[in-house]
């Protein structure tokens, strides 16, 4: 399973993609207005700095036509591994049809059932995204629906892949993983509690001051070979 930050504030990528092992970033209106900066310069930046690891981007238009008009203009903007998110709606699953042909690489967001994600993929979407947290909060299973979801693209043999996407714990990550999902989006917020362990930072204290008490004056290995 890789990993993608779903964050659009740029001092957070620098951040996390400093720290871990990331291939991306993903990126949703509502993301976007949290960031409370210029959308497109925002996307610009991100570009930039992340190269060309994976960008996703969502459409707004609530038809086919324009959602296809939306996606050609925003490949064209970012390069080829752009990702547009399109909402797994009708009017999205006819763009989708549209835009089959076209090098655009789709992901099919805003998936709740694994209905939506069996139709996107016939659509030819590259990604489905099911939203794991929120389908949590409908009383339904987010991570049991999104293995369901690769079950059937498996099972089906399609191209299509899972993205999973709205986490609000590593559990829900890892379990994932256990399943090989291919790839999962996590906030900023989800990506600290990934590290963050007492009996871990305990451990390396411990090793840390044991070492000091054998030579206070050589603290690491440099102190003795540099
Ligand atoms: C993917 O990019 C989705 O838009 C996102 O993960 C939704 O997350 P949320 O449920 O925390 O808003």
């Amino acid at each position: 399973m890789k990993l993608l930050i779903d964050d659009a504030n740029i001092d957070n990528i620098k951040y996390l993609y400093e720290y871990f092992p990331v291939s991306g970033v993903t990126t949703n209106p509502s993301i976007l207005f949290k960031n409370k900066k210029d959308p497109l310069e925002t996307l610009v930046e991100i570009r930039e700095f992340i190269g060309d690891d994976q960008l996703h981007i969502q459409v707004l238009s609530d038809n086919a036509d324009d959602i296809v008009k939306e996606a050609r203009l925003l490949k064209e903007k970012f390069g080829t591994n752009t990702f547009i998110k399109i909402p797994t709606n009708k009017e999205g699953l006819k763009a989708m049809r549209l835009l089959e042909n076209e090098k655009i690489k789709i992901t099919a967001t805003a998936i709740y059932s694994p209905t939506q994600a069996f139709l996107a993929s016939l659509a030819g979407a590259v990604y489905v995204a099911p939203y794991v947290n929120r389908i949590d909060n409908l009383g339904y299973d987010g991570v049991e629906t999104t293995i369901k979801i690769q079950n059937i693209l498996e099972k089906n043999q399609t191209d299509t892949k899972v993205l999973a996407a709205s986490f609000k714990n590593t559990n829900q990550v890892l379990k994932l993983a256990e399943y090989g999902i291919s790839i999962a989006t996590c906030s900023y917020e989800v990506f600290g509690k990934f590290i963050e362990d007492n009996n871990v930072n305990k451990a390396v204290e411990d090793f840390v001051n044991d070492f000091k008490a054998i030579d206070k004056d050589r603290r690491t290995w440099t102190d003795y070979l540099g």
